[in-house]
């Protein structure tokens, strides 16, 4: 699925033919992706099976029965699927909007068996003469056993079919079903999006099957590596438009829209609309050009006829790479130059580059199993920055990696509640397990740790063919050890080192970095958390170089320096930290300003060094180093927005960012253009933000009176689209109810996705306790707020210094509700325990969290729980840090001020 903070889930490839699962590198990929290919190619034309399945594994589930296991067993293989569906789009009497289906599966049996195991998940079926859930026939003129007794099995999803004689090995049968589901608006499966157009309901019947929905759609044998044929067919009404992965081949009958067949794919690929909405211009003008590169990219031609890329109202992920037909939250596809940002543009370019490297990587070549899904997710994540550099070759958007993908990787990958990239197979069975894996480390690590690699096989033309990354790996590349193990050390192990160059004796050591230094790593690993580390190095602005670390401390001449300054990890191309001596610390402060490469000053981490590093900000101009610092303030803020640190804070900030709000003063000609570069266009933002923050004088004046002249006349709006999101929160806060109700209202009235979420940010932005609680109430009224928006609202909210406890207390009160409404996998929860806990920083937090992860243990409720352990280990460093460096922060900012 796509990425970002709206991480949505999705990716995948098979990989065929690797024994063991978990120690797949890349380099192991792009010989199955070749092979894989090939496969593809001779499958298409004999028909023979390409899957090989996965062993059962052993779960937690009571007895040792095949259908108590969640995985399936290796007995049966599917080869294609007809699968009919009438979603209807008004409710029944009873008010419930409803689908049925009728739905048959052409299954080759492996080995020989008297069950047959599918899944199904809340589907109710209709029973065949006989009295059974389905019926067999044999294929080919084979002859079926009789069906004794078909049953469901709840727990583990599965329709169970017990036949009085066994299937033959190597004969083929036909497994028929009718059934009727809920077209229910949870965002999963098989689901309804609601919008209004001129003031008339429409509803889009729509689907989101990864990672375990499918299921919920119709009875199918739903693992990735169960790739299979589907011949889908909709039903529905006359006047309205249906897609479905492949392209549609007649609906002369106006009410059926049959398909074409689709490629052998798998079920988590699937997906079918009906009634959808218009496509975006600026989303239509970027994605051939980027198909044209990706096609270079993997040099292989786009695998399918088609590529629909459509927007939904209602959405729980950013983006759905489903094989030709890629489905997407509005915000990720429509861009409106007269409403929508920078960001949101930049936004709908790496979101549509993501989910179209997903055709092949992913879908042409699926992973054998979840576990991996690191690699898909990561890959396309990393490629997304490619494909946006092509797209918009002015943007430098490569740059923007190392922010939004390696220090957000790092944030989660520093706390022993983290996990290493690769699963054991065996460790991820369970739907909500498979949930939890569409996480920063999935997504962000993923595409860091790639990154790394692409950097130091210098030479790599990776983005040319898979294979050729073995060529070149194997000739041209002088490596310390083979790509399997340097990598094993980074996706078979969580966390990173930090590394400490002394250049006073070239002595380099590394050590597991952890943002709670007591906490205590009781997860093993085989590498003993240490890693092959590469590490590029630069003396003095010249001279530069590259070493590997393979050991926890090493000694290397050319970083021996009395003098000179050292600089390591440069452009933070590798996933870790650097630490020096104090001596170069101090020279390189001085270099600081000079340095051309700013993303260096992303890497600092000692506090007191940081916040030197930040004296010289009144001076600086340029996007990164003031993006990274902001970064770095906001845990300042978060840590000390109800201290007395807070006042001095604001002092020293306020001095550092004027010149910088004057500056865009200037360039902008008093706020009325735009600064001409792209990266200003960005800092511009940082600007006003900070400097109303901070209580710059002018700023909170300017943006009062553009959202007052936007309130005297809403059919206009006066504000900067960039520069939108800051004016309406801080116009918000500054005003009362009369500022908030109309931001209200336009929210309600908003027709753009991207419009209604800065204002949905905006609105959390006021200072009044009772506007904060009504909107909390707000938020979970569905007919008030979109539910795949909530968990963003109530986060929204939580910053808000005023809205923090008043979030916790209505989280905890409407708990249950929350549970039973809002559950859209791990997502939701997540991102809700993440988002309202970043404040938290007392003992006395830290006992309401612990009391409320044993209240949740105590229910039958079990998302959220890893996001749990990691908001109590992240309290828990939390409360070390602003014990360890409150009064020394405290000091030194108002040293600053004397
Ligand atoms: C499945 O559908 C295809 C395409 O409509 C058709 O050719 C085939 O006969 C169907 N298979 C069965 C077993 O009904
Ligand atoms: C399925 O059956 C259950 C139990 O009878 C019922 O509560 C539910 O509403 C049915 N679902 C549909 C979509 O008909
Ligand atoms: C791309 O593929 C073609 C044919 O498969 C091959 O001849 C060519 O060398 C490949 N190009 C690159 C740059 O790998
Ligand atoms: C670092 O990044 C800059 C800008 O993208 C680039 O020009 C430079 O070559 C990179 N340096 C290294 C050592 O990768
Ligand atoms: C951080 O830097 C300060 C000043 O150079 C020094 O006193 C302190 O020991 C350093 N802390 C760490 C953890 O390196
Ligand atoms: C800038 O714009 C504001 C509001 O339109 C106006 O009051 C002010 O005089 C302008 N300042 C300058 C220097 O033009
Ligand atoms: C919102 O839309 C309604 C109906 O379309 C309209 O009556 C109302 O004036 C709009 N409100 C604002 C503030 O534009």
């Amino acid at each position: 699925m796509g990425k970002g903070f709206y991480i949505s889930k999705p990716l995948g490839f098979v990989l065929f033919g690797l024994g063991v699962g978990a120690v797949l590198t890349i380099f192991a990929l792009s010989v199955v992706y070749s092979q894989e290919k090939r496969k593809n190619e001779v499958n298409a034309r004999d028909g023979t099976r390409m899957v090989t399945t996965a062993a059962p594994h052993s779960t937690s589930a009571p007895s040792n029965e095949p259908w108590d296991k969640y995985r399936l067993p290796d007995t049966l293989l599917p080869a294609y699927y007809n699968v009919t569906l009438w979603p209807r789009l008004v409710p029944d009497e009873q008010g419930m909007y409803i689908f049925t289906g009728k739905s048959g599966v052409a299954l080759t049996c492996v080995k020989e068996t008297n069950l047959i195991i599918i899944h199904s998940n809340e589907l109710n079926f209709t029973l065949t003469s006989e009295m059974h859930h389905a019926k067999l026939a044999g294929l080919g003129g084979t002859s079926a056993p009789v069906i004794l007794k078909t049953w469901f099995q709840i727990q583990t999803q599965f329709m169970v079919i017990l036949l009085k004689d066994n299937l033959q090995v190597g004969k083929s049968y036909w497994l028929y079903m009718e059934f009727r589901g809920e077209l229910s608006d949870d965002l999963g499966g098989f689901y309804r999006s609601q919008y209004t157009e001129n003031g008339v309901k429409k509803v889009v019947a729509t689907t989101q099957m990864q990672p375990t929905a499918a299921r919920n759609a119709f009875p199918c044998f739903d693992e990735p590596s169960m790739k299979a044929v589907f011949h889908l067919t909709l039903l529905h009404p006359p006047g309205t438009v249906a897609l479905a992965n492949g392209m549609e081949l007649d609906d002369q009958e106006v009410l059926q829209t049959r398909f074409e067949p689709t490629e052998k794919m798998s079920t988590y690929l699937l997906a079918f609309i009906s009634n959808q909405k218009p496509n975006g211009d600026y989303a239509l003008s970027v994605t051939f050009p980027i198909l044209k590169y990706l096609e270079n990219y993997y040099n292989t031609t786009y695998p399918l006829s088609k590529s629909d890329q459509v927007a939904l109202p209602d959405f729980a992920a950013g983006a759905m790479e489903n094989w030709g037909l890629v489905t997407y939250r509005e915000q990720s596809l429509f861009y409106d130059p007269k409403v929508s940002s920078n960001e949101d543009k930049e936004w709908v370019v790496t979101v549509i580059t993501h989910e179209l490297a997903h055709m092949w990587f992913g879908n042409l070549v699926t992973m054998r199993w979840w576990n991996d899904l690191w690699l898909n997710e990561g890959f396309a994540s990393y490629v997304s920055y490619l494909g946006a550099d092509y797209a918009e070759p002015t943007w430098n958007i490569k740059d923007l990696m190392v922010l939004q993908q390696v220090q957000r990787a790092f944030g989660v990958d520093a706390l022993v509640s983290s996990h290493p990239l690769s699963s054991r197979e065996d460790e991820v069975i369970t739907p909500d397990q498979i949930d939890q894996l569409f996480d920063t480390i999935t997504y962000s690590k993923g595409a860091a740790v790639l990154r790394m690699l692409s950097e130091f096989l210098t030479d790599l033309r990776y983005y040319d063919v898979f294979t050729r990354l073995v060529v070149d790996a194997d000739s041209s590349i002088q490596l310390p050890a083979s790509i399997n193990e340097i990598m094993n050390r980074w996706i078979l192990q969580m966390g990173f080192p930090v590394v400490t160059i002394n250049t006073r004796t070239g002595i380099i050591s590394q050590q597991h970095f952890l943002i709670h230094p007591d906490a205590v790593v009781d997860k093993p690993s085989d590498y003993n958390y240490e890693w092959f580390v590469p590490i590029t190095w630069m003396k003095s602005g010249s001279n530069m170089g590259q070493h590997w670390l393979l050991t926890k401390t090493a000694s290397y001449e050319p970083m021996k320096t009395d003098t000179d300054w050292l600089l390591a990890n440069l452009n933070v191309t590798g996933y870790y930290r650097v630490n020096y001596d104090p001596q170069n610390w101090e020279r390189l402060l001085t270099q600081l300003t000079n340095l051309n490469m700013i993303i260096h000053r992303a890497q600092i981490i000692n506090i007191t060094l940081a916040l030197r590093t930040t004296k010289y900000l009144y001076e600086e101009k340029e996007y990164i180093p003031w993006e990274s610092a902001i970064r770095n303030f906001e845990y300042f803020f978060l840590m000390f927005d109800r201290t007395e640190v807070y006042g001095p804070l604001q002092t020293y900030l306020q001095r550092k960012v004027k010149p910088l709000f004057d500056h865009f003063k200037v360039i902008t000609s008093n706020w009325t253009r735009k600064p001409p570069r792209y990266m200003d266009q960005y800092n511009q933002i940082n600007a006003v933000s900070m400097a109303c923050k901070t209580g710059v004088k002018g700023c909170s004046e300017l943006t009062r009176m553009w959202y007052r002249q936007w309130m005297k006349n809403p059919d206009s709006n006066p504000i900067p689209t960039n520069l939108k999101i800051t004016v309406y929160c801080n116009a918000i806060a500054a005003g009362g109810v009369e500022e908030w109700d109309f931001g209200w209202q336009m929210f309600k009235n908003s027709t753009i996705a991207a419009e209604a979420e800065k204002l949905l940010y905006g609105l959390s932005c006021t200072k009044e306790p009772w506007l904060l609680n009504r909107y909390l109430e707000f938020t979970i009224e569905p007919n008030l707020v979109r539910k795949q928006d909530v968990a963003f609202a109530i986060v929204y909210i939580s910053g808000n210094v005023i809205g923090q406890p008043l979030v916790w207390d209505f989280v905890r009160a409407n708990w249950e509700h929350l549970t039973k409404d809002y559950d859209d996998g791990s997502f939701f929860f997540g991102r809700l325990i993440r988002g309202i806990t970043r404040k938290f920083s007392t003992e006395f937090d830290l006992q309401q969290l612990q009391r409320f992860k044993e209240d949740i243990a105590a229910s039958s409720f079990s998302f959220g729980t890893q996001a749990i352990e990691q908001a109590i280990e992240q309290t828990k460093a939390n409360i070390k840090w602003v014990s360890e460096n409150k009064v020394q922060v405290m000091n030194w900012l108002i040293e600053q001020s004397a």
